[in-house]
Parts: C-alpha cells; sequence; structure tokens
C-alpha cells in the first residue's frame, strides 16, 4: 500500500484519515469539494487535492484510478443521489485490486442478523421522510450506496459507525458483524478512532465483503463485554 485516496477529505472525518494516512507513511491524495479546500489548512501543503463534487465520475477517475487504497466517507446531503453516485464512481474508477473503505452509519444494513427495534425504526423512517422534503438529505441513497457496494467484485469493507463524538483517542474500536450485539450498545465512538479503524481495514484481507458495526473500545458496553475483537 502506497498511494491512498481519501473521498471527501475536507470534512472532520475526511481530516482525521488524512493526518492518519499521512503518519502511516502513505501518499495521500484528497477529494473534496472545490470550496472545501480552505478548510484543509495546513493538510492541503501536504497532500494532493482533486477540488470537485465527489460524484462526477471524472473527478473520481482522474483521484483513484492510480491509488491503491480508496478511504470514501458517504455522505447523503441533497436528493441527487451524492452518496450511490460518489460510491458507484469509485467502484468504478479504483484498480480492480485496490482496497476500498467506505463510512456510513448503523441504520445501513450490512448483516442478516442486524438488528433494529421498532421504535427507531420509525423514528429513522421519520426523519428520513422530513429530510428529504426539505431537500436536505437523502438518507436512503446512502442505503443504496451500500447496496451498489455489496453487489461489486471490489475488495471492499463498508464500515458502519455508531453516533460520533470528537477527543482524543480511546484507542482501536471494537466491533460487531450485526448491528444490536450488545457490545454495541453504548453507541459512540471517537472519530480519530473511527479514521484509524477505516485505515486498518486498508490493510486487513480479513474484512474484505464485510460490514462490520464499530463502537468506542471504552464505552461501558465495550468493556462489559468480554467477547473476541
Ligand atoms: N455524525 C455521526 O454521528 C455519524 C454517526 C455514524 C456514522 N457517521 C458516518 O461518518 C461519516 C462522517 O460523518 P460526519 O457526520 O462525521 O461528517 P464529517 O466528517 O464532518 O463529513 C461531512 C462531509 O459531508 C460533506 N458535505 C457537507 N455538506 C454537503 C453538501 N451539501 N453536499 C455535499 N457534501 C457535503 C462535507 O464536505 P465539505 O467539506 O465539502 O462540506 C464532508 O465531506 C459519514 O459516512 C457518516 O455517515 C456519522
Amino acid at each position: 500500500m502506497k498511494q491512498v485516496a481519501i473521498v471527501g477529505v475536507s470534512g472532520k472525518l475526511g481530516q482525521h484519515l488524512a493526518r492518519d494516512a499521512l503518519e502511516r507513511g502513505y501518499d495521500v491524495l484528497g477529494v473534496c469539494r472545490e470550496k472545501s479546500v480552505t478548510k484543509l489548512g495546513e493538510l492541503a501543503d501536504r497532500i494532493s487535492v482533486v477540488p470537485g463534487p465527489t460524484n462526477d465520475r471524472e473527478v473520481i477517475r482522474s483521484a483513484v484510478s492510480g491509488c491503491d487504497g480508496v478511504l470514501t466517507v458517504l455522505v447523503p446531503w441533497g436528493v441527487d443521489h451524492y452518496s450511490s453516485g460518489t460510491a458507484k464512481a469509485v467502484l468504478e474508477h479504483a484498480k480492480p485490486e485496490a482496497r476500498l473503505v467506505f463510512s456510513c452509519g448503523w441504520h445501513v444494513p450490512g448483516h442478516p442478523d442486524d438488528v433494529y427495534p421498532r421504535a427507531k425504526l420509525m423514528a429513522q423512517s421519520a426523519m428520513a421522510k422530513a429530510m428529504r422534503a426539505i431537500r436536505v438529505m437523502d438518507i436512503d441513497d446512502q442505503v443504496a450506496a451500500a447496496q451498489a457496494i455489496y453487489a461489486s467484485s471490489a475488495r471492499w469493507t463498508v464500515v458502519r459507525g455508531s453516533t460520533l463524538e470528537e477527543g482524543e483517542s480511546h484507542g482501536m474500536p471494537v466491533w460487531a458483524e450485526h448491528v444490536g450485539h450488545p457490545r454495541l450498545a453504548s453507541d459512540r465512538t471517537r472519530r480519530i478512532d473511527y479514521a484509524a479503524f477505516m485505515l486498518e481495514m486498508l490493510t486487513d484481507d480479513g474484512f474484505i465483503g464485510k460490514a462490520p458495526a464499530i463502537n468506542g473500545r471504552l464505552t461501558p458496553s465495550a468493556l462489559a463485554d468480554d467477547g473476541p475483537t
């Protein structure tokens, strides 16, 4: 693994990913909307930046086609299939042997044993409808993005995050194959640790074709769990 692209590098998670990737010695190439390049600050001098919408196939082609790994922050902004467009552009243009790692939330199904309490499903569905009605966000499009990834023959991992918070590292998150596992109950992960988990996926072939759900290592539910991870 030598060159790594970060799609959505200007956001909070993207910037953690970029710093961690640089610390691990990778050459980093970041994609973000042109108006967000200024958010990169000093990072802009340490990485190559490809400005443009992340669902633009040409932008993504020029960024990822030479990379050994691609870390993609999937965000469901707007109602123009931003998330699924981004995922499909990465799947289309990354090298077939590249390791592809995508972020999303637990709300994205990824295992037959996922458990979603009925009340939460109803609240999520109401929120998704409201966000789509005011054209801010299309949460279902993040689900569509994941489905496109699952259907592909790429070397993918989808990392399903819990609620995120800033703060110093608590160590590598714990994970479970399915949402609803007791070790995930606390639902809290430091963004810096989410980024570290995604970076680990680049070189861990054991997670190819999997969608682990993660949670902070020092949360009560993780500490109470004595199972493997
Ligand atoms: N926040 C949580 O609690 C949480 C929980 C579970 C999973 N996750 C997952 O973690 C990842 C990062 O989420 P985050 O909440 O921490 O956000 P974040 O890292 O701050 O990233 C936000 C991203 O959204 C982009 N964005 C914002 N408005 C946009 C617009 N109108 N059109 C296109 N792009 C836009 C930003 O790009 P610009 O810099 O160009 O604005 C940035 O790349 C996501 O995959 C999310 O699903 C988050």
